[in-house]
């Protein structure tokens, strides 16, 4: 049976292609899943591809990946910096984490070199665009 990855993304990702496109790039979330669909398919693997404006969201749909996946990819968006929700609900997670940053947040704003998540992730990625989506897929092959 393939391995079922949920893909997470946290608040405003909804605009990607449209906010800030010298520092997310011009592609929507529409064309990271489609995209990410193909490469999963390539790998053997399925996903689930959530985005949310709302931390609960997320916190619930960690909960439900605890019952059903195999991993998770998460783009906690600014809640990066601010959830310790979410940081709890993946440390009830018992499988491996991606943490995923379109942007590099180490050259930007100091505010946004603190991660809740990442002492909780077993890999980090930044600065790769909605290619890391992709690139990210291949930690779980
Ligand atoms: C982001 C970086 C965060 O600091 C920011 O709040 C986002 C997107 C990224 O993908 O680069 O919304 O997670």
């Amino acid at each position: 049976m393939s391995k079922l990855i949920y893909v997470l993304n946290g608040p405003n990702l909804n605009l990607l292609g449209k906010r800030q496109p010298e520092i997310y790039g011009r592609e929507t979330l529409a064309d990271v899943e489609e995209r990410m669909r193909k490469k999963a398919s390539t790998l053997g693997l399925e996903i689930e591809f959530f985005q949310s404006n709302y931390e609960g969201a997320l916190v619930e749909k960690i909960h439900e990946a605890r019952e059903k996946a195999d991993g998770i990819i998460i783009n906690p968006a600014a809640y990066t910096h601010t959830s310790v929700a979410i940081l709890d609900a993946l440390n009830a997670f018992d499988n491996p984490v991606v943490e995923l940053h379109i942007s590099n947040v180490h050259k930007r704003e100091a505010f946004r070199h603190h991660s809740f998540v990442s002492g909780r992730a077993e890999a980090v990625m930044a600065g790769f665009g909605t290619l890391g989506y992709e690139l990210a897929l291949e930690y779980f092959k």
